[in-house]
């Protein structure tokens, strides 16, 4: 099976590669320097030259606060970008796997919200996002839309990069302790696709197609999620000294974007089995992977 990856230099794209060379799978892996999913011009050649049996759409505009003020760009790479992937997909009746996020919520839900719950957006990245989807449900069928929230690894910029940066420097930090979500190991959610294009791969009437979430199991507080970093990284002795980390209020951190108050995904009706999610220890790898570099 011939996948192609968009993004292929964020976080997820990059864990995707290193799990995709564990299949039998021939990959291409481009970026916006190779690829850029908003130029149709140079997508529709690309596609058609290497003729994949599958897409996966990792690419995405991500920055939540500045795409208030950056609309157009949000809407590009996160709307037509999807949009343009998912009309070659229908043109060559190919199936296409697309990440979206909990932003697509209200965030003022109680209990975990299903795929088929109800959207309501509360920022432009949000918005972007869901139109994003709407975009790939439209253009075809073939489509496994997943979306997932709190996304942290090895590569990039992350929460958890944040926290050792500011745990080094500081003797305190400050975390929001009243949003609550799922921190997501990108590696993961890389399982998760992976094993969802492996079925594809044997399986050519594979049939499961429509909106999925993935998240870690446990939902916590951003201020909760620093404390496990922080804890873990003093154990790993990736840290010289523990810092004091206390809870603020959203108020206390005004962010041009409004963050969701409760994002946890409800992840029971995932299509694959048997993959972890455990948050905490993925959390250890991944320290322990920057212990190495
Ligand atoms: N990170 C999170 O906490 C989080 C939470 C919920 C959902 N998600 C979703 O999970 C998915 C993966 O997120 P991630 O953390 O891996 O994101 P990421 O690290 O920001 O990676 C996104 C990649 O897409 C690339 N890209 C941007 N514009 C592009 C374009 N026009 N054409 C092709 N590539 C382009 C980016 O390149 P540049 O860096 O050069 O712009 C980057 O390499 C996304 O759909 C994201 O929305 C993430």
């Amino acid at each position: 099976m011939k996948i192609l990856i968009t993004g292929s230099n964020g976080q997820l794209g990059r864990c995707l590669q290193d799990r995709t060379g564990h299949y039998d799978f021939e990959v291409v892996a481009v970026d916006v320097d190779k690829l850029d999913i908003t130029d149709q011009s140079a997508v529709a050649p690309f596609v058609h030259q290497h003729k994949p049996d599958l897409i996966i759409n990792a690419a995405a505009y991500t920055a939540v606060d500045k795409a208030e003020t950056e609309r157009e760009l949000a809407v590009q790479v996160n709307e037509v970008g999807p949009a343009n992937l998912a009309t070659l997909c229908a043109e060559l009746d190919i199936p296409i796997i697309h990440v979206s996020t909990d932003y697509v919520f209200d965030g003022l839900g109680i209990t975990p919200y299903r795929p088929e719950g109800c959207t309501a957006p509360q920022s432009v990245y949000g918005e972007t996002r869901l139109a994003g989807e709407s975009a790939v449900i439209l253009a075809t069928a073939k489509h496994v839309i997943i979306r997932t929230a709190w996304v942290f690894s090895e590569y990039g910029n992350n929460f958890v990069k944040t926290m050792l940066r500011l745990a080094a420097e500081r003797d305190t930090l400050t975390i929001v302790a009243d949003q609550y979500g799922c921190p997501t190991y990108a590696g993961d959610l890389a399982d998760a696709i992976v094993k969802i294009a492996a079925e594809m791969q044997v399986d050519s009437g594979w049939s499961k197609f429509g909106v999925y979430h993935f998240c870690g199991e446990e939902a916590t507080s951003w201020h909760g999620f620093a404390r496990a970093i922080i804890a873990q990284a003093c154990q790993l002795g990736l840290l010289e000294r523990k810092p004091v980390v206390l809870p603020i209020a959203t108020k206390d951190y005004p962010t041009p974007a409004t963050r969701p108050e409760y994002s946890v995904l409800d992840c029971s009706s995932f299509p694959v089995e048997g993959i972890e999610r455990n948050w905490q220890s993925s959390l250890e790898t991944v320290l322990e992977s920057l212990k190495r570099d």
